[in-house]
């Protein structure tokens, strides 16, 4: 069964009503599918960070790692994710759902912001095959899970790929998030139903005059 788990990191959940949603997760996670959905449940605008970067770049992102490398990309992730927390604060924007991309944890300053951030962020677990079957239908857009001339892994390379990346980046994925969504074997409309119950709950006890939390 599906399990909604609170973070083992104790944290001062923000009551702060321009607070954004921010969803991390590995790669097939179906952070943008989510986010997409729950902004339009919540009637929030809705952020894709891949977008942005592919935006700001004018590039693909295989194009961004293929001709800039990855430290640029992570470059660009951080500062675009600083620059929407930004612009969505000063404007004042009430609860704007934030997709982000797979490896922002891998950066050390986008980990602090994220844990610093007034925001909820929320980790859309995935397990390993889950994440390979789902990523398969994108083709070839995500470069780390390409090989040369950006062709896909072969399906065995692929998923040997997956269950390395995950398992160096699930420390920083839980160290990050305040809330956990498993997704395996759910719907995006499943999961969204989760998030709603699950944000419902919480901005429900925070509100509550006796609460401590
Ligand atoms: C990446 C994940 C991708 C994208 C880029 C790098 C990663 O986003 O940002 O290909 O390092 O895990 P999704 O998680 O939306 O696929």
């Amino acid at each position: 069964m599906p399990t909604w788990q609170p973070s083992e990191r104790p944290t001062a959940l923000s009551n702060d009503p321009a607070a954004a949603i921010i969803l991390i997760g590995f790669m097939g996670s179906g952070k943008t599918a989510v986010g997409r959905e729950l902004a339009r449940r919540l009637e929030q605008p809705f952020y894709d960070l891949d977008d942005l970067i592919e935006r700001e770049a004018a590039l693909a992102i295989t194009a961004i790692f293929r001709s800039l490398g990855e430290t640029y990309f992570r470059t660009l992730e951080l500062f675009l994710l600083r620059r929407l927390l930004t612009d969505v604060t000063v404007a004042g924007t009430a609860a704007p759902v934030i997709a982000t991309g797979g490896g922002i944890v891998t950066t050390p300053a986008a980990r602090d912001l994220l844990r610093r951030v007034a925001g909820t962020v929320i980790h859309l677990r995935v397990d390993a095959t889950t994440a390979a079957r789902r990523v398969a239908a994108d083709g070839a857009t995500r470069p780390l899970l390409n090989g040369r001339h950006d062709i896909p892994l072969p399906e065995e390379n692929r998923l040997r790929k997956i269950q390395g990346l995950l398992h160096s980046r699930r420390p920083c994925y839980e160290a990050c998030s305040r809330l956990v969504a498993d997704t395996d074997g759910l719907s995006v409309i499943e999961v969204v139903d989760r998030l709603i119950t699950a944000l419902g709950n919480r901005s429900a006890t925070a509100s509550r005059p006796d609460s401590n939390t």
